[in-house]
């Protein structure tokens, strides 16, 4: 086998195993490697798809329980929380393994081992059975995701002081679940475990849940989950935790000081964000420039300060999310490929997958306001649109921003049902740099969940004509 490639991958997560495909396919021979074992990075191993695996089956459960009777449908269900959890596993095996083939057909080899950079164009790789192998390529892409942000004082043991990837594995459902953080993981997280059965307190330390969200929207999807059972204790945080007895005892206080109170919990979910993982990589011998978060810098280009060292994903600025990753991969690899790959940020969707689910795209009111930007705003409840209707899922609203003076859009925030997958048709429209009109004037099929989409497009010009 060739130790010499155009580029090195190092990371098969979703920056790093698509940066090797594309690579592939502009006639680029690379590596890509991963110490994890099997490729597919955070996302696919303890990530985005085992976490839609478990609210996907959680939600049938919570379904069949408490709405299929409101349909005409008699039903006893039980939980098998093993067969859930092997069919999750099941899920991330086919993926992962589908990952392997993708780069095999992109003709790159996959490597598992931990890579180090010891020189510009040079990485050792330690191999599981203790040997190291020397690549050798004119291009690295440092794509090594990020990790857990841990919070300080408190010991992670996966069972009951866990992050992530300890809730997507627990064998039986805690009676009580305290959620340390609102954010994306803690709400979809909380969110299975609640609709399995365990009583679910947030502890959150910013006045709302998911801060960066659109502010109307943030105060819906609380009453929502408030609603479905999780109760939430804002501006407060936790200042320690006696694990000794049986039930964790969870000290927390108000964020600006005062009275302490004790939260008794089975299991703790420390989420209280990600940091940027370059551990061990060889970056301070090599003098690739970190910020003072710790992610690798790059220009505008993905270069680092080393010349032939690239950076991509979540070790690098900007959101932590696995398309953002592949958008970068593939605008990267592009560029060490001499061509002009470009990444849009303005058009990167964000989902949370609770139900319903919220979903983001473009500017918020609040971003727009503080910008000086002078914009319109159209709205449409799905209450008044006739497919949530007739299945039954009619909270949540559709709201789109645009330029006051132009008419283009400049965002659209959604919570309802299909949340994530309506939000496509407004990333379309940003990355077109479409009116609102063109979305209000294009015909949706009906009775669709588009629809709604498309009533609240004539909202930004005041004709929406459902309502
Ligand atoms: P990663 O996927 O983290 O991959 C990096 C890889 O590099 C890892 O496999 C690691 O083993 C490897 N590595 C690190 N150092 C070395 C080394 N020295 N040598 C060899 N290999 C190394 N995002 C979404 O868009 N949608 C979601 O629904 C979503 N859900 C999520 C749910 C959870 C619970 C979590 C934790 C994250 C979720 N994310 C989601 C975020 C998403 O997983 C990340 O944004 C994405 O995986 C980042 O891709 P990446 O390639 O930059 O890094
Ligand atoms: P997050 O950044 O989404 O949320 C963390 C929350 O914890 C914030 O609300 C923050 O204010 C709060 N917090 C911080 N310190 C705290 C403390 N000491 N006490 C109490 N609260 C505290 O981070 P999260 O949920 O850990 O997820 C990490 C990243 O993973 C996300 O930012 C996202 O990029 C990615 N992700 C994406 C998903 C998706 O796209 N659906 C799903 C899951 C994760």
């Amino acid at each position: 086998m060739a130790d010499s490639f155009d580029a090195i991958v190092i990371g098969g997560g979703p920056g790093g195993y698509n940066a090797a495909i594309r690579l592939g396919q502009l006639g680029l021979s690379s590596a890509c490697i991963d110490k994890r074992g099997t490729f597919g990075g955070t996302c696919l191993n303890i990530g985005c798809i085992p976490s839609k695996a478990l609210l996907h089956a959680s939600e049938r459960f919570h379904e069949a329980q408490t709405d299929f009777a409101k349909l005409g449908i008699k039903a006893k269900v039980d939980l098998d929380l093993p067969a859930m959890m092997t069919q999750k596993t099941k899920v991330v095996g086919e993926l992962t393994r589908g990952v392997e083939f993708l780069l095999k057909k992109a003709k790159s080899e996959a490597i598992v081992g931990e890579a180090k950079i010891t020189a510009p164009g040079k990485v050792e790789v330690k191999l599981p059975d203790g040997k190291t192998r020397t690549l050798t390529a004119k291009n690295i892409i440092i794509a090594t995701g990020s990790d857990v942000a841990p919070l300080p004082g408190v010991t992670v043991d996966e069972e009951r002081i866990i992050t992530s990837t300890g809730a997507l594995a627990l064998k039986s459902v805690p009676k009580k679940l305290l959620v340390v953080g609102a954010g994306v993981i803690g709400l979809e997280l909380g969110s299975v475990w609640r609709r399995l059965g365990s009583e679910v307190t947030v502890v959150e330390f910013l006045d709302r849940i998911t801060p960066g969200l659109d502010g109307e929207v943030c105060k819906q999807f609380q009453r929502i989950l408030t609603k479905q059972g999780m109760s939430f204790h804002l501006s407060t945080k936790v200042v320690g935790v006696d694990s000794k007895g049986k039930t964790l005892k969870v000290t927390v206080e108000p964020a600006a000081g005062g009275a302490q109170q004790v939260i008794e919990a089975d299991v703790m979910l420390v989420a209280i964000g990600r940091r940027p993982y370059t551990a061990g990589l060889g970056l301070e011998e090599v003098g690739v420039a970190l910020d003072a978060k710790g992610r690798v810098i790059t220009d505008g280009h993905y270069k680092t300060n080393v010349p032939g060292i690239w950076a991509i994903g979540d070790c690098r600025e900007g959101v932590m999310l696995a398309h953002k990753a592949e958008d970068e991969a593939v605008a990267c690899a592009e560029r060490i490929a001499g061509r002009a790959g470009h990444v849009n940020y303005d058009a990167i969707p964000s989902v949370v997958y609770t139900m319903p689910e919220v979903a983001v795209v473009g500017k918020t009111e609040e971003e727009l306001k503080a910008a000086g930007i002078a914009y319109k705003v159209g709205k449409f409840p799905f209450s008044a649109n006739g497919r949530a209707k007739t299945i039954a899922s009619t909270e949540g609203f559709v709201k789109i921003l645009a330029d006051a003076a132009t008419d283009k859009v400049l965002g659209a925030h959604i919570i309802g049902p299909e949340a994530g997958n309506l939000i496509a048709e407004v990333t379309l429209a940003i990355e077109f740099g479409a009116a609102s009109e063109d979305i209000a004037r294009t015909c949706h099929a009906h009775p669709t969940l588009t629809e709604a989409v498309r009533q609240a497009a004539m909202g930004v010009e005041g004709w929406t004509m459902q309502m």
